[in-house]
């Protein structure tokens, strides 16, 4: 299969008191083959440079957004990029297809629980329903979504120890998609991209 390259767009307005994002940066930072952006620390006036990053695009096929989930959706600067970026004849409109055949999904974490994110929980709706603009983002540009691959419970996991597994994911779904071995078909049958990377990537080391 053939190699990717991996862009992760980092986005947290508040890195110094991250318990979770902090250590998926740093740990996706280390990944030969993923290039790791920190939007809010390139961007602190949110002046995005929009050549350079619609080049960034250009030289991946892997597109990731990374965040906490913040009021059911992005922090404010991914928004502003998808504003400024994704131009009528970049990434979409009469033959624009910069990013057609590119593979996107979202690295989240989330304060709620993993079943208050359920039709009949606490937030009425499922972490992939509340991403949809996300996913028809991706649909409009051409793009292959895949579901996002999130943490829940987040202000808790540091104290019950479940930040190392899911950074343990991280790196090997990285590390997957770089080597071009994560099967889209299989990746696209689940509802969050962890049920992905427990069956299929958590095997012996590769
Ligand atoms: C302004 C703000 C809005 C938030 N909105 C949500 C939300 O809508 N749903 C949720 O589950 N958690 C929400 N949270 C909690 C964050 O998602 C959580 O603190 C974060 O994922 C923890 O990751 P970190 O350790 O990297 O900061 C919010 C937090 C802040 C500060």
């Amino acid at each position: 299969m053939e190699s990717s390259k991996v862009l992760v767009l980092y986005a947290h307005p508040s890195p110094h008191r991250s318990e979770v994002n902090k250590q998926l940066f740093r740990a996706a930072k280390q990944i030969d083959g993923v290039t790791v952006v920190d939007l809010y620390h390139e961007y602190p006036t949110y002046h995005i440079d929009i050549d350079k990053e619609q080049q960034r695009l250009r030289e991946h096929d892997v597109i990731i957004f990374q965040f906490p989930l913040y009021w059911y959706s992005t922090p404010a600067i991914l928004k502003e990029w998808q504003d400024l970026v994704l131009e009528y004849g970049f990434a979409y409109g009469h033959d624009a297809n910069a990013l057609h055949g590119k593979l996107f999904f979202c690295s989240l974490s989330a304060g709620g629980k993993a079943d208050a994110y359920q039709s009949d929980g606490y937030n009425h709706f499922t972490i992939r329903q509340l991403l949809y603009p996300l996913e028809q983002m991706a649909s409009l540009t051409g793009m292959t979504y895949l579901a996002p691959f999130a943490l829940f419970g987040a202000r808790t996991a540091k104290e019950d120890g479940r930040i190392q597994l899911h950074v343990e994911k991280w790196r090997r779904l990285l590390r997957a998609l770089v080597a071009g071995q994560v099967d889209i078909e299989q990746a696209n049958q689940v509802d969050k991209l962890n049920h992905y990377v427990k069956q299929h990537l958590m095997g012996e080391e590769r």
